[in-house]
């Protein structure tokens, strides 16, 4: 049973305090997690506690952390670590708001995760094996290797740029395939006189002048390292455009031109004819505008995939009205934005009953923490993005990757977009 539950601050990639959670059952199992944090959060995401005030910018987490040892721990005790959602359902009453603002989702995440470690940990077999059982497959991962947006000053309107090797043998080919385009790639960019620092997620940061600018980037790196851009490595895009949409004038403010959402449809259905490489576009219009995310639903959704990151946070109830409403064909799964396992379990089979891919994802504001990694071969999600081929948060997740590929010694299933 579950002897103790507590928490401490920590610091996560961006120098910002976030939770870490350990969970301590009476056979002396320890099981730890680290909470990750976004910058481009949608406004109907899970709560994040944070302390205010002026110590360390008011982003503190003190009283998330408080909670973790007082309240939660009370809860918890005594209680059977293998029972994941009654765990995440006593949090969730215990909290008692709709968006666990009361308790902090950064602490009932931090604990869920951490429960979720401890009984793997316990049955002494792996995070995924515990989550998934026998039916397991390693996932596409799509790497972000050019940073705009509020995750980087390239001053990109589009916050990212993906490459995905749709062509690979195994894990690993698809990691080495991309490496070799990352490098490549560098060496483009240092070529046209472009800087080569990284953002956010480890993608390079260089100020181009455009999407299309950024996108030819892409097409030469990709040739450039031997591979046929769409072919073997695909392109992916997430504009992650409430940040640039006003909720006033109901434009979009991009490349300098105020848009409408008709406008901007015609902009990417353009965009995908000029690149056909483009294979997926996340968050194309904001979570405020529902009607341009469902037109374009209609009209490019039978081609390419089209994520909802913002619109949906992983909440299954939003989703549910986007699935009714017809509005994308994919769901992107960040669990802090739900705040507990469970639930983002339960929006993965939603995704998976009504048609919809799936993709776990990181936070621009990452930590250690390679839960993800294993959450997703559990869940047989097929998709993951966990950044560029730097920052050691990032990179740690694929390279969980290639731990479970070799344990899993060859029968892994390897999960394939777009299907053959
Ligand atoms: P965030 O960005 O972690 O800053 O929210 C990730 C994304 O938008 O997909
Ligand atoms: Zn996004």
């Amino acid at each position: 049973v579950i002897e103790t539950v507590k928490a401490r601050e920590i610091f996560d990639s961006r120098g910002n305090p976030t939770v870490e959670a350990d969970v301590i059952l009476s056979d002396g199992t320890l099981g730890r997690a680290e909470v990750p944090s976004g910058a481009s959060t949608g406004d109907r995401e899970a709560v994040e506690l944070r302390d205010g005030g002026d110590r360390l910018m008011g982003k503190g987490v003190r009283k998330a952390v408080e909670n973790v040892n007082t309240e939660i721990n009370d809860a918890l005790k005594g209680l059977v670590p293998f029972d994941q959602a009654k765990i995440d359902q006593v949090m969730i009453d215990l909290d008692g708001t709709p968006n666990k603002g009361r308790l902090g989702a950064n602490a009932i995440l931090g604990v869920s995760m951490a429960v979720a470690r401890a009984a793997a940990q316990s049955q002494g077999v792996p995070l995924y094996r515990y989550l998934g059982g026998v039916d397991l497959e390693l996932p596409q991962p799509f790497f972000n290797v050019i940073n705009g947006g509020v995750h980087a000053d390239s001053g990109i309107d589009v916050q990212e740029f993906l490459i995905t090797p749709v062509k690979r043998e195994s894990f690993r080919d698809g990691v080495e395939k991309i490496a070799n385009t990352y490098h490549t790639l560098k060496g483009v960019l240092g070529k046209e006189g472009y800087e080569t620092a990284v953002g956010d997620e480890g993608g390079f940061a260089p100020k181009l002048a455009s999407t299309e600018a950024a996108i030819e980037m892409l097409y030469r790196a990709i040739k450039e390292a031997g591979y046929v851009p769409g072919e073997e490595i695909a392109i992916a895009l997430d504009p992650a455009s409430s940040e640039f949409y006003s909720d006033e004038t109901k434009k979009y403010t991009f490349e300098g031109k105020e848009m409408s959402s008709d406008e901007m449809l015609t902009y990417y259905q353009e965009l995908v004819k000029k690149y056909p490489a483009i294979i997926s576009i996340e968050d194309g219009f904001s979570e405020h505008d529902w009607d341009g995310f469902k037109k374009m639903t209609e009209t490019m959704g039978k081609e390419i995939q089209l994520v909802g990151d913002d619109i949906f946070v992983t909440n299954p109830a939003i989703f549910a009205e986007g699935i009714e409403k017809k509005v994308a064909n994919s769901i992107l799964i960040k669990l802090n934005q739900i705040g507990t396992v469970s639930e983002s379990i339960e929006t993965i089979k939603m995704a998976r009953a009504n048609g919809y891919t799936t993709m776990i994802s990181h936070r621009s504001g990452e930590t250690g923490d390679t839960f993800i990694a294993d959450f997703a071969v559990a869940m047989n999600a097929g998709q993951i993005k966990t950044g560029s081929m730097a920052r050691s948060e990032r990179v740690e997740k694929y390279n969980q990757f290639l731990r479970i590929e070799e344990e899993l010694a060859g029968y892994a299933k390897l999960a394939r977009f777009p299907k053959a």
